[in-house]
């Protein structure tokens, strides 16, 4: 099976001499479901950084995608980009623009039309059940709204690599379940790898996953 992440001797860190991951090894499959837990410090945004080239190796290699990641150029990063969708705890979403061109964004960077780009987000918002938000701005919706459309434009590229942070985080049942909908829809529909970072695993998965721990710099699978 094809591999969309590949760990070989993984440490990172943010100064030398430090290690928040030490010499991890590890793989993901292209279409699997990927949850990563551990304790508040243990290194699982770092983790996830990494996938996206936000922080690079101190040691040992990482591909992503078929890209080594270490020394990777700025061209190589952009490209790379448009084939991961990311998703954070604190949404990041663009305040003056409406939760329409919010989720378009994407679209617009990979250069489609703008009819494809208007169904594909008219699509994608009724999916997070957000079709009358459309024209609002970020500030005017909720918390749980605001994930939710930062779940739709993490989506609306199509990648093949999905990294989301805490997505439910803060969030109500309700906000929560239809994130959850969303990532299995992605994976099981489109076989988007999804590769999530959570305190809490939901009790009802329907579709197989496989757990990650990371305790003192070193990542276990949990069978
Ligand atoms: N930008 C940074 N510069 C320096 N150190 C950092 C930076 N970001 C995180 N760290 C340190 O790296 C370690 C791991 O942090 P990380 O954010 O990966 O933890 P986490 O597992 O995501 O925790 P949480 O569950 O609280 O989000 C922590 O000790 C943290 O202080
Ligand atoms: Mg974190």
């Amino acid at each position: 099976m094809d591999k969309v992440i590949i760990a070989e001797n993984l440490s990172l860190s943010y100064k030398e001499f430090e290690s928040i991951i030490s010499k991890a090894s590890f793989s993901i499959d292209a279409g699997s479901f990927v949850f990563i837990t551990g304790a508040s410090g243990s290194g699982k945004s770092t983790l996830l950084k990494s996938f996206y080239g936000a922080i690079e190796p101190r040691a040992g290699s990482l591909v992503v995608g078929g890209v080594k990641m270490n020394r990777i150029s700025t061209s190589k990063l952009n490209y790379l980009r448009r084939h991961i969708g990311i998703v954070f705890q604190d949404y990041k979403l663009i305040k003056e623009w409406t939760i329409e061109k919010n989720v378009m964004l994407p679209l617009i960077i990979s250069g489609y039309t703008k009819e494809v780009s208007g169904e594909q987000v008219d699509k994608l918002l009724s999916h997070v059940k957000l079709g009358h938000q459309a024209g609002k701005y970020p500030p005017e919706l909720s918390g749980g709204e605001q994930q939710r459309v930062a779940m739709a434009r993490a989506l609306a590229h199509n990648p093949i690599l999905i990294l989301a942070d805490e997505p439910t985080g803060n969030l109500d049942e309700y906000s929560s379940q239809v994130i959850w909908n969303l990532l299995e829809g992605a994976n099981t529909q489109l076989k988007t790898t999804v590769v999530v970072v959570t305190h809490h695993i939901p009790e009802e998965m329907n579709v197989p996953f496989k757990h990650f721990h990371i305790e003192l710099g070193t990542i276990h699978e949990i069978a």
